[in-house]
């Protein structure tokens, strides 16, 4: 039995736009009265049903959920603030408290106010400091209940979506001389975006603002809430390579550029960093893999890379997400061992790492791809609201119950 720290919190994530229901004030929502993204609807009706969901993953052991407050709810105007939303978000995370469930709240998770994206969302210059009046705003207000905070979620991610592959608002994609830049995988529904030059610019202005935006956020949000931990949330694609040296120097130049870019330009503005890991590369590898319903290659393991690539920071590190579709429920189980194997190896070699929040407790909204993804721990009936536990919830609850995972 491989051992994990007495501290070390168990758990999983759910982000807002994908759970909560009844958001009709972002830029996803728009996008789907244009017919370009599915509609979203009432997905999960979390935002009502949050008590029983919490009942859910306490009865399945965690100790630790991370979710995340829809910017659209809480400032549905510009500059101005809706109290009765902060008082919504001041009982789920009561409600996660009177449970003995850590909150984690994650204050940008990819959807923006319609009144933020309309004036140019992250390309525009003052956005960055637009976005740390905000996050200040939510710290001051929610301080008192949560420490942990994650400014925002796969920055990257939600750039190249939006920007140079275009399948994601504001469906921008971008063309370098003559050549459409990424991949157009076939996820925004309708009215093919126009991959266009100036794209390209605009992308790097929003990676740039990006960075920008969780600095001045984590100065405010300290000045307004010292005591919060703060981190980003990063994507970590792991890169590897198999024998010649030129496939190294890729995966190494890939690792760099999707990783340690950002985050260099971060690191002083960061008390933890949070991972997300579902993907990994192995340049030259010719072995065949399973593949989850996302058709992604299944290599749980590979998240002890991922750890390692971030320990270089020196922080500490908590798993933010990592998971799976798999709507039959026949490779969960072994992904959540594996995956858990793979961070204990990681604990042994004295990366410092905190807590693992499986994504997602509940089935969601897959962005693009609509309801039919089947990320949860807990399958959910979108007719009924039907809650049902998987098999393979059991399996991590006890991996909770002993801290440890048989070796
Ligand atoms: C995102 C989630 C998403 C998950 C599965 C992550 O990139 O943070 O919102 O549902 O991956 O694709």
């Amino acid at each position: 039995m491989k051992k994990f720290p007495d501290n070390f919190f168990w758990g999983a994530a759910t982000a807002s736009f994908q759970v909560e229901g009844g958001i009709d004030n972002n830029d996803w929502t728009m996008a789907a009265y244009e017919s370009r993204v599915p509609v979203c609807g009432e997905a999960c009706d979390h935002y009502h049903r949050y008590e029983a969901d919490f009942d859910l993953a306490k009865g399945l052991g965690h100790t630790a959920h991370r979710f995340s407050v829809e910017w659209s709810r809480i400032e549905p105007v510009e500059g101005k603030f809706d109290m009765k939303e902060i008082e919504h978000y001041r009982t789920v995370l009561k409600a996660l408290r009177t449970r003995g469930i850590m909150p984690i709240v994650t204050l940008w998770h990819f959807t923006l106010p319609v009144w933020f994206a309309e004036r140019g969302g992250f390309e525009t210059k003052d956005s960055p400091a637009v976005f740390a009046r905000y996050a200040a705003f939510v710290v001051h207000q929610l301080g008192d209940l949560c420490v942990h905070y994650s400014t925002m979620n796969e920055p990257n991610v939600y750039a190249t979506h939006g920007y140079l592959y275009g399948v994601w608002p504001p469906f921008k994609q971008a063309r370098v001389l003559w050549k459409k830049i990424g991949k157009s995988d076939g996820t925004a529904r309708q009215a093919r975006p126009t991959a266009r030059f100036a794209h390209f610019f605009a992308y790097r202005r929003v990676e740039k603002n990006l960075i920008k935006a969780h600095n001045m956020a984590y100065e405010l949000m300290k000045r307004f809430a010292p005591q919060s931990q703060i981190s980003v949330v990063k994507h970590v694609h792991v890169f590897e390579a198999r024998g010649v040296w030129w496939r190294r120097l890729m995966a190494n130049k890939m690792q760099e550029y999707q990783t340690h870019s950002f985050l260099e330009a971060v690191q002083d503005s960061l008390d933890e960093i949070g991972l997300n890991y579902y993907r990994s590369t192995t340049f030259g590898d010719i072995k065949n893999y399973l593949e989850t319903d996302m058709g992604w290659k299944a290599y749980p393991s590979g998240i002890y890379k991922a750890l390692k690539v971030l320990s270089v920071y020196q922080k500490p590190i908590f798993v933010a997400e990592a998971g799976l579709a798999d709507e039959d429920d026949d490779m969960r189980a072994d992904y959540i061992r594996l995956q858990v194997r793979a961070i204990a190896r990681a604990l042994e070699d004295g990366v410092d790492v905190r807590g693992h929040l499986y994504w997602s407790l509940l089935d969601n909204y897959e962005w693009a791809l609509g309801f039919e993804k089947r990320f949860g721990l807990i399958a959910v009936d979108y007719k009924t609201q039907t809650r049902t536990i998987r098999p393979s919830a059991y399996v991590y609850k006890e991996i909770i119950t002993q801290n440890g995972v048989v070796e």
